[in-house]
């Protein structure tokens, strides 16, 4: 009898203590409710869908006929639940957002080193497109010194130029195929941005001869250029971003598909370059506001990533000076500072 009781007495000990570990553990997790996350997305909708701050990207040319009153925002949880208002099924080229993914697979196939060692993690503090910071960085370090990021566009080129492949459609293959896992879908390249990039870019070719010439870009700078306009060209909606950003949120696991894509000890790695230049000039203004580490691009796109608790991507086609998205980055700080996402927030015990 007394064993018995005692037993019992036994397991109600331990469902108190299986309760008190599961109060504890839920304490120091991510509490948001479904209705929190939709309260906080539909607020920052209707603050900002009605602004006129900025303006499309234009030179190249097919982004200035994008509707500049597109605007969605949809933010993906660890365990795979999408949140979402406005527009989030229109197609909008990635643009710079592609860099993350391209960067992502050299770090997956190569290691964290070949990126840091070949291209350089700092930031650079110019605009994306500058050919001044590649003559700074030799002047201030040294020929060859890898101070670039793979963020910027001359560090971005080098990071396609890295990608293995014999020829340039198995190259192609493996940079669309980490843009599918991530995004969980087959996406494909808007052939009229891909034309007009193409058309137009002999800037960035400028830039990928000059880090031929500098070490960064071992050979055919001009097959690089081309496979990073075409990857800049990739088509996507306000859920396949924030379906990207919510894997690197989640140790590089898509959280909707369950597929691992990227290595989880790979992962820092690339939200750290993301925090050192994803808004460029800009990075350190938004890593001050928000902690997020986050990518733009000039199609309108913002992807910020909260570890462990959110991905969250807005579309939003009016840009700013920086050549970031206006719309996107008021309202992912709104959300992200109204559901507690910003990682170097913590509570005083
Ligand atoms: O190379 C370019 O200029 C464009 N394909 C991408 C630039 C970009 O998205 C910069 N983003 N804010």
């Amino acid at each position: 009898m007394r064993a018995r009781r005692g037993s019992r007495f036994g397991r109600i000990g331990l469902m108190v203590l299986a309760a008190a570990f599961t109060l504890t553990f839920a304490a120091t997790t991510w509490a948001q409710t479904p209705a929190e996350i939709n309260a906080a997305l539909n607020a920052a909708y209707a603050k900002y869908k009605d602004i006129k701050e900025g303006k499309n990207a234009d030179y190249i040319p097919a982004l200035a006929k994008v509707n500049p009153n597109l605007f969605g925002i949809v933010l993906v949880t660890p365990d795979g639940k999408v949140y979402s208002v406005g527009d989030i099924k229109t197609e909008v080229s990635i643009q710079s957002i592609s860099k993350v993914f391209t960067a992502a697979q050299v770090i997956q196939e190569q290691g964290l080193d070949s990126i840091a060692n070949r291209i350089g993690v700092d930031a650079t503090g110019a605009r994306f497109n500058s050919i001044i910071a590649i003559e700074g960085v030799r002047t201030v370090v040294g020929a060859g010194a890898p101070e670039m990021n793979p963020l910027v566009n001359p560090g971005a080129i080098s990071s396609t130029s890295m990608v293995k492949g014999a020829t340039a459609a198995e190259v192609w293959k493996k940079i669309i195929g980490i843009h599918n896992d991530c995004a969980g879908r087959t996406l494909t390249v808007l052939q009229d941005v891909y034309k007009s990039e193409s058309d137009t870019n002999q800037r960035n070719q400028a830039i990928g001869a000059l880090m031929l010439a500098y070490g960064y870009i071992k050979s055919n700078w001009q097959q690089a250029v081309d496979l990073y306009t075409r990857q800049c060209s990739i088509g996507v909606n306000a859920k396949d971003l924030a379906t990207m950003a919510a894997t690197l949120a989640n140790g590089g696991k898509n959280p909707v598909t369950a597929k691992q894509v990227i290595d989880a000890a790979k992962v820092p790695g690339v939200l750290a370059i993301m925090a050192t230049a994803g808004l460029y000039d800009d990075s350190g203004k938004w890593l001050y506001r928000t902690g997020l580490p986050a990518k733009s691009g000039v199609g309108g796109g913002i992807i910020a990533v909260s570890p462990g608790k959110f991905g969250i991507a807005v579309i939003s086609p009016p840009l700013d000076d920086a050549g970031n998205s206006v719309r996107a980055q008021k309202a992912i700080a709104d959300i992200s500072n109204a559901l507690g996402g910003n990682p170097y927030a913590a509570k005083s015990r």
